[in-house]
C-alpha cells in the first residue's frame, strides 16, 4: 500500500470537484426525461422524499467512509469498507463498485463525445438551414455508425477515442487535474445555465411555430411543477426517483469515497457534503429542469415533449430550436447549450476513474499515469459496444444495469454495512467530527431505520416488479393462492429469460443484416 501525502488544494477545490462529481449529463438531460416519463408533478414528491431520506444520509456515509478509509492511507472502495470492517467479505462490494465505474463511464463518455462534436457542428455553422427533420436526421446518422453522413467517416468512433484520450490526460495529471478541470468548469457550467434557463422561463407562447400554434413553454413548467399525489402510492414512479436520486448524485457507486480518502482528519464533511449536494439540486431542480422541456414545448408543444422525451431529445431537437434566434444567437446557444453539456460530464466522468485508479494504486502501487491509461482501455472495450448497437438498444441495458440496478444494489449493502456493522455510534461520531454545521440529530435515526428500510424496499420492488404494474391485484391473487405475475421489467424476470441475451442477439443480427 502506498501511502500518499496528495489532498485537496482548497476548500473551494474540493467543493467545486465534489460539486463536479455529481453535477453531470444526469442534471440536463436524464432528469427532465425521468420527469416527463413519471407523470411530471407527479414525480416531483417522490423525488424530494428520497433526496431528504436516501440522498443526503447516503452523501454523510459516503463522505465520512471516505476520510475514515483515508486515514489509514487508502484510496479506494474496496480498501476504504476493509479499514472500517477488518477482514470481512463485505469489502467486495467496493470490487462490485468498481466495475458499475467502468460500466457507467463506458455509455457516459460516449454521450460526452455527443456534446463535443455537437460544439463543433454548433461552431461551424452544420444546423444553419436546417429543418426539424434534418436536425434530429442528423443525429440518426451521426449515431449510424457504419452508414454515418455527417462529414467525418465514423465521426461518432473518433470522437469517442477523442473524448476518452481528454479524460485519461487529466486523470493522469492526479487530483491537481480534476480540481483545476473543476475550476474552470463549474463557473462556466452555471453561467451558461442560468443563461439558458432564463430563456426558458421567458420563452413564452412566443417561440409557437404554424405548425405547433399552442405551444408555449410555460405548459412544460406547469407540466413539471404541479404536484400530484395521485402517484404517491405508485411504487414505479418512486423507484424511478430514487434511481434518479442515486445517480444524480453520484452515490452508490465509489466515487465519493474516492474523494473524501483525500480529506483531512478533521476536514469537515457535514457542511461540504450539504453543500455539494445542494449545489447540485439546485443545476437539477432549478436550471436542468428549466432548458430542454419549457424550450421544446415552447416551440413544439407539450404533447409533442411528452410522445417524443428520451436522452436523444437534446440532440434531435435543441440546435434546431436554437435556429429559431437568428444565426448568430444560434450559434452562441449551440456552444452555450453544449459546452455546458461537455463540462457537466467531464467532470462527472473523472470522478468515475478515480475508483480504479485508486484500487490499482492501494494493491499494487500503480502511479496515476498507469491507472489513467489502463482506466481508459477498460472503457474503450465496454464502451465499444455502446457505441456501435447505439440504435438497437444496447445503451438502455447498460443505464438500466449498471446506472440503476447496481447503485441501488451497492447503497443497500454500504448502508447496512455502515449504519449496523461498522455501528451508528461510531458512525455518527465520523460524520459529526469536525462539523461547521450541527447536524440535525434525527439523521441518526433516518441513517439507522429509514435509509436502509427504503433501500430494501426499493430493491424489492425492483426484484418484483408485478405485471402491469399492479401491486394490490397481484397482492390479493398472491394471498388467494393464484402466484405472482411477474413484469417484464422486473429484474427477475429480466435474469431468468435472459433478455439481455436476447437483445444483445437481436441487436447483432440487425447490424449483419444491414
Ligand atoms: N452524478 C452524475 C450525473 O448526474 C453521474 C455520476 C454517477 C457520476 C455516479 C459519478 C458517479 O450525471
Ligand atoms: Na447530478
Amino acid at each position: 500500500m502506498s501511502k500518499s501525502n496528495e489532498a485537496w488544494g482548497s476548500r473551494i477545490g474540493l467543493i467545486l470537484a465534489m460539486a463536479g462529481n455529481a453535477v453531470g449529463l444526469g442534471n440536463f438531460l436524464r432528469f427532465p426525461v425521468q420527469a416527463v416519463q413519471n407523470g411530471g408533478g407527479a414525480f416531483i414528491i417522490p423525488y424530494l422524499v428520497c433526496f431528504l431520506l436516501m440522498g443526503i444520509p447516503l452523501l454523510f456515509i459516503e463522505w465520512s467512509s471516505g476520510r475514515f478509509g483515508g486515514k489509514f492511507g487508502n484510496h479506494s472502495t474496496p480498501y476504504i469498507l476493509d479499514s472500517m470492517v477488518k477482514g470481512r467479505v463485505l469489502k467486495y462490494i467496493g470490487v462490485f463498485g468498481i466495475f458499475t465505474n467502468i460500466a457507467v463511464v463506458s455509455y457516459y463518455t460516449y454521450i460526452e463525445s455527443w456534446t463535443m462534436s455537437y460544439v463543433y457542428h454548433s461552431l461551424k455553422g452544420t444546423f444553419n438551414g436546417m429543418s426539424q427533420g434534418d436536425v434530429a436526421g442528423f443525429f440518426n446518422s451521426y449515431t449510424d455508425i457504419a452508414h454515418s453522413t455527417t462529414g467525418i467517416p465514423y465521426e461518432a468512433v473518433w470522437f469517442y477515442i477523442l473524448c476518452l484520450i481528454i479524460n485519461v490526460y487529466i486523470l493522469s495529471k492526479g487530483l491537481k487535474g480534476i480540481e483545476k478541470v473543476a475550476k474552470i468548469g463549474m463557473p462556466l457550467l452555471i453561467l451558461f445555465g442560468v443563461i439558458l434557463a432564463v430563456r426558458g422561463y421567458t420563452l413564452g407562447t412566443s417561440g409557437a411555430s404554424s405548425m405547433f400554434p399552442n405551444a408555449n413553454a410555460w405548459d412544460g413548467l406547469n407540466f413539471l411543477w404541479t404536484p400530484q399525489y395521485s402517484s404517491l402510492l405508485d411504487l414505479k414512479v418512486w423507484m424511478a426517483a430514487a434511481g434518479q436520486i442515486f445517480f444524480t448524485l453520484s452515490v452508490g457507486m465509489g466515487t465519493i469515497h474516492c474523494y473524501a480518502a483525500y480529506l483531512k482528519t478533521k476536514d469537515d464533511i457535514a457542511l461540504n457534503a450539504l453543500s455539494a449536494g445542494f449545489m447540485n439540486e439546485f443545476v437539477e431542480v432549478v436550471l436542468g429542469s428549466a432548458i430542454v422541456i419549457p424550450i421544446a414545448a415552447g416551440y413544439l408543444g407539450l404533447d409533442w415533449v411528452l410522445n417524443n422525451a428520451s436522452f436523444g431529445m437534446a440532440f434531435q431537437t435543441m440546435p434546431y430550436l436554437f435556429e429559431q434566434w437568428g444565426p448568430f444567437l444560434a450559434t452562441m446557444g449551440g456552444f452555450m447549450w453544449f459546452g455546458l453539456l461537455f463540462f457537466a460530464g467531464i467532470t462527472s466522468s473523472l470522478a468515475m476513474g478515480t475508483p480504479w485508479m485508486g484500487f490499482m494504486r492501494d494493491e499494487f502501487g500503480w502511479n496515476s499515469n498507469k491507472g489513467a491509461w489502463t482506466f481508459g482501455a477498460l472503457a474503450l472495450i465496454m464502451g465499444l459496444p455502446t457505441v456501435f448497437f447505439y440504435q438497437q438498444g444496447v445503451f438502455d441495458e447498460y443505464d438500466y444495469w449498471a446506472g440503476t440496478v447496481s447503485l441501488v444494489v451497492f447503497a443497500m449493502l454500504e448502508t447496512i454495512l455502515f449504519s449496523w456493522i461498522f455501528g451508528m455510534k461510531k458512525g455518527w461520531k465520523e460524520i459529526t467530527d469536525g462539523a461547521d454545521v450541527k447536524v440535525p440529530t434525527i439523521y441518526k435515526f433516518i441513517i439507522k431505520f429509514i435509509t436502509p428500510l427504503m433501500l430494501i424496499v426499493v430493491f424489492l420492488g425492483a426484484l418484483f416488479s408485478p405485471l402491469n404494474n399492479d401491486w394490490s391485484g397481484n397482492l390479493k391473487s398472491l394471498f388467494s393462492g393464484n402466484g405472482w405475475n411477474l413484469a417484464n421489467s422486473s429484474i427477475i424476470k429480466t435474469i431468468t429469460q435472459s433478455g439481455l441475451k436476447e437483445q444483445i442477439a437481436t441487436a447483432t443480427d440487425s447490424v449483419i443484416i444491414q
